[in-house]
Formats: C-alpha cells, structure tokens, sequence
C-alpha cells in the first residue's frame, strides 16, 4: 500500500497481470533469441522497472545497457525532436540489442530512436514494450513484443510518472482528475 493510492482513479493493470505478462514475454523471447544473447537498451527513466524484472524473468543471459532521452513537446505531447540526455556507454555495434521500453503513445521518440541506433550498426534491433496506446499504429514501426495495449488515457505507475510521481506504484493506473488541479 501507498499514500498514493488515494490519487489512482482506476487500476489498468494489475500488478499480477504485469507479472504475468513479463513472464509470457520472457518465455517468447527466450526462444526467439536461441543462442544469441541480447543487449537490453533500457530507456529512462520509464522503463527502468519493467527491464529489471524482464531482464530477471529472462533464463538468457543479458547485458542490461541504459539511455535516456527527451523529446522536445508541450505538456504530455511528445513532438518527435528527441535530445539524448544520458547516451549508451558501450558500442552496440555487432550486438543484438532489444530496446526496452515502457510505453508507445505518438511513437515519435521510438521512431527517433530507432534510427539513431540503427546508424550504430547493430546485428539486429527489436522492440519490447510493456504498453501500447491506440495512436502508436500511425507511425510504422516493427514493435516485436507488447505487454497490454491499452485505451488512449494518461497513466501512471510501474515506472510512469506524473511530474515525476507515481513511478514506484507497483500496478498501472489512471490518475484522478483532482491530482491534474482540475
Ligand atoms: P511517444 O513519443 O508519444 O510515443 O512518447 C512516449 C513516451 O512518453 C513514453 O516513453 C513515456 O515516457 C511518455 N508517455 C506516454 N504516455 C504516457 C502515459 O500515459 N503516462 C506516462 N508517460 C507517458
Ligand atoms: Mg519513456
């Protein structure tokens, strides 16, 4: 239990369903890699959560590699001009990296950051990503695994923030319109 319960309107996902699904996830990634060992890009700060408990419910083992990014936009809209805050400190040049990510709303930031990677020359890239909202189907990126799509609402929890709250709920949920000064 947290104090910042009292701000979730309603839970989207549960923390047994995450559970769940990163296991599933795991199981399908496992076999897709056979006998290649990914580097997992972790986008921060988001998806920190989600890469350590995929990256533990993996039986492969991994290199967990972490960057994090901003993308320029008003208020909650991303605008597709990203800024590399903390960039990778290893060359992925050669390796089989799988971004793990926490969630796709335009796609603008992926879509960025997929072509800055790829001009690294890595042997393979693909796309992890605990959630997918509806608009992420207009841009046209390859997203390899998805945990849960879910409706075109803000959420919060499991690593998403509000002004930087809520990211230690261990569910996801919609915030109270209170919480927003509305
Ligand atoms: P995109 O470029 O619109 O796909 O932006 C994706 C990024 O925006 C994610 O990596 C999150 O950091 C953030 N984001 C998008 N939707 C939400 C949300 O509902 N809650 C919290 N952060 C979000
Ligand atoms: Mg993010």
């Amino acid at each position: 239990m947290s104090v910042l319960d009292a701000d979730i309107e309603e839970i989207v996902v549960s923390a047994d369903q995450i559970d769940d699904r990163i296991a599933e996830l795991a199981k399908e990634i496992d076999a897709d890699y056979d006998d290649r060992e990914p580097v997992l890009v972790g986008i921060l700060k988001g998806a920190a959560m989600f890469m350590s408990d995929l990256a533990r419910a993996l039986e492969r083992p991994t290199r967990m590699e972490f960057m994090a990014v901003s993308s320029y936009g008003s208020g909650t809209q991303s605008s597709g001009v990203v800024r590399i805050l903390k960039d990778l400190d290893f060359d992925i040049a050669g390796e089989h990296v799988l971004i793990v990510e926490d969630i796709i709303d335009s796609g603008l930031t992926l879509s960025w950051l997929l072509k800055n990677l790829q001009a690294r020359d890595p042997a393979s890239i693909s796309i992890v990503t605990l959630l997918r909202k509806p608009d992420a189907v207009k841009v046209h990126i390859d997203v390899n695994y998805v945990g849960f799509d879910i409706p075109s609402e803000f959420v919060v929890g499991y690593g998403l923030d509000y002004a930087e709250k809520y990211r230690d709920l261990p569910y996801i949920g919609r915030l109270s319109p209170a919480v927003y000064g509305g």
